[in-house]
């Protein structure tokens, strides 16, 4: 469970606070052994190379299936003996190609208080209904787009004069808070799950 890789499409600002958790102590027994990126050009892959973190940059189009684009991904994993995939802006679905021998070992994290505000956007879907309390999720990853256990949630207030980019920062800095120390939990076992109900065992 403590050697981790971080699955991530994007900025990689979570990648980031993930690695600097890491280097203050605050990972736990959670060490970032990999990164996994679909987006070879994406700058997280700079993040990574910075953070001396080894990544596997894979092409989906470059595979002629989804499943033998994980089934690379998979093989990699097992080579460096990963116990814990933590999705950090990683776009895609999951199949069971991944799922299966990773069952409750990936986590994921999402810009909302799901089940409300799913998928793509979510931070501009919660402006657009009006809410006035949104926030952050982590949760176990099942098949479904957001849709697995939840494994921790914090609430961030909607300001009136928000806009995407003032609320999208006012979420990032509770993830780069809060993903830390479920990965911190996971790492050491501490996480437990009953049907949907997942329980931190101290
Ligand atoms: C994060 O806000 C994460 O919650 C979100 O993508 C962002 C990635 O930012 N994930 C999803 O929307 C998943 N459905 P980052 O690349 O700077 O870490």
């Amino acid at each position: 469970w403590s050697r981790i890789a971080v699955f991530a499409s994007g900025q990689g600002s979570n990648f980031a606070a993930l690695a600097a958790a890491q280097r203050g102590g605050r990972l736990g027994s959670g060490r970032i052994e990999l990164l996994v990126s679909d987006k070879p050009e994406a700058p997280v892959a700079q993040r990574a190379e910075e953070a001396g973190v080894p990544s596997l940059l894979l092409r989906p189009k470059d595979f002629a299936s989804r499943e033998l684009y994980e089934a690379e991904i998979v093989a990699e994993l097992q080579r460096r003996e990963i116990g814990l995939i933590v999705l950090a802006g990683y776009m895609r679905l999951i199949t069971p190609t991944l799922l299966v021998p990773y069952a409750g070992r990936i986590i994921n994290i999402h810009p909302s208080l799901l089940p409300a505000f799913a998928g793509k956007d979510a931070i501009g879907q919660a402006l657009d209904y009006g809410v006035k309390l949104t926030g952050v999720t982590v949760h176990f990853v099942d098949g479904g787009m957001d849709t697995g256990p939840v494994i921790a949630q914090r609430g961030v207030q909607v300001e009136e004069q928000d806009t995407v980019e003032s609320l999208a920062e006012r979420i990032h800095q509770v993830e780069y808070e809060l993903y830390p120390q479920v990965v911190a939990e996971m790492a050491a076992g501490r996480v437990g799950l009953t049907g949907r109900k997942t329980v931190i065992r101290k």
